[in-house]
């Protein structure tokens, strides 16, 4: 093969790789599903007759299935069976909640039959993959609530992915000092759980919609101090007496303008002195860079809100000093391309 940029062109090799990714991806994704993994962390240097008498797939179907996994690198063949890598033992080979395993699942059963629609649902302005999902609601969230298996695949694929990134959360100084937190779009409290686990004087309030406060487990784990508020963040008022606001996740599925109007309620809802916490995915100022922040904002516009992205700090910054809040800041550079933007009323 001819390469006019030169044959070791990094392009080129991300370009073969990407091409591939959708069919590999889903053989990582089956190999999950049929244990695969968990098997050869349980069984290194398995056969392929092992493999498929714990799995029921055919010799054949299973040998194309092993020989796609092996070209990712997360299984290799040693001595005519198979051993994991450390990566895929790592990520893969466990049920425990941050397992990639849920992720996987979640991505394949929620966010990668939305992209078949990429064009049509860019090209129109809209997420034209919503349809795919049975209600009238305009937005994903508020649609999985009339199929509560899909919706607690969501929940825990999302929860998996907080958890490989919240610790970078939770550790930061900003939370020593607050005494009741709202956790606003809080999910099924994963992070309110760590939050309350970490700070024991934290009270957290957990304020989702109601099919998804029945998922919640913080609140289960420390009935004191963490509550439920089933709500509406946009029809429904914030609770007062709180005296930090955090959005996790939650503001870059929404336009500038509905952004704004939370930021707001957040601002009317604290006392003086109280701070807001804008949690998420940042791509670079220059928008070149994050891949993370790039699935997310087409996972937006396809399917989950039809506006939305991953915006850079610097978009967060300006509207948070826009909303009324001063001392405005990022700490940027937390894990999978997160950032932190605060603000004190
Ligand atoms: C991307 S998830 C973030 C969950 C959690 N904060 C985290 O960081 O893992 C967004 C959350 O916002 C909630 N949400 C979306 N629209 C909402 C609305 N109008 N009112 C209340 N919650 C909403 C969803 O149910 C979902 O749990």
């Amino acid at each position: 093969m001819t390469n006019p940029h030169g044959d070791d062109d990094p392009v080129l090799d991300r370009f073969h790789f990407l091409v591939n990714a959708p069919a590999l991806f889903n053989a990582v994704t089956t190999a999950v599903e049929l244990g695969i993994f968990r098997l050869l962390a349980e069984q290194p240097g398995c056969d392929a007759e092992r493999i498929g008498s714990a799995t029921g797939v055919p010799a054949h179907q299973l040998r194309v299935l092993l020989q796609a996994v092996c070209t990712t690198g997360l299984v290799r063949r040693e001595d005519g069976g198979y051993v994991n890598s450390p990566v895929a033992s790592d990520l893969l080979a466990s049920d425990a909640e941050d397992s990639w395993a849920h992720i996987l699942i979640g991505w394949k059963e929620i966010y990668y039959p939305a992209f078949g629609q990429m064009t049509t649902a860019l090209r129109g302005g809209t997420n034209t993959a919503l349809a795919d999902h049975p209600g009238d609601e305009p937005t994903l969230y508020q649609r999985l609530a009339h199929n509560p298996q899909l919706e607690a695949v969501f929940h825990r694929a999302m929860s998996a992915f907080t958890l490989r990134s919240v610790d970078s959360l939770v550790c930061q100084p900003e939370f020593a000092s607050v005494r009741h937190l709202l956790d606003v779009g809080g999910g099924d409290g994963t992070t309110s759980a760590r939050l309350a686990a970490r700070y024991p004087g934290l009270k957290c309030t957990v304020f989702d919609m109601p099919s998804v406060s029945r998922l919640d487990r913080a609140a289960t784990s420390f009935p004191d101090r963490v509550d439920l508020h089933p709500g509406d963040m946009f029809q429904d008022d914030f609770p007062g007496g709180t005296d930090a606001v955090l959005f996790s996740h939650v503001l870059e599925i929404f336009s500038e303008k509905e952004i704004m109007h939370l930021l707001g309620k957040a601002y009317d809802a604290l006392p003086a002195g109280g701070r807001v916490l804008a949690y998420g995915y940042n791509v670079s100022d220059d928008e070149t860079d994050g891949i993370f922040g790039a699935r997310l904002g087409l996972y937006f516009n396809v399917l989950a809100s039809g506006r939305g992205m991953a915006y850079p700090a610097r978009d967060y910054e300006e509207w948070l000093r826009r909303a009324g809040f001063n001392d405005v800041r990022t700490t940027a550079g937390l894990s999978y391309e997160h950032g932190l933007s605060t603000g004190t009323k």
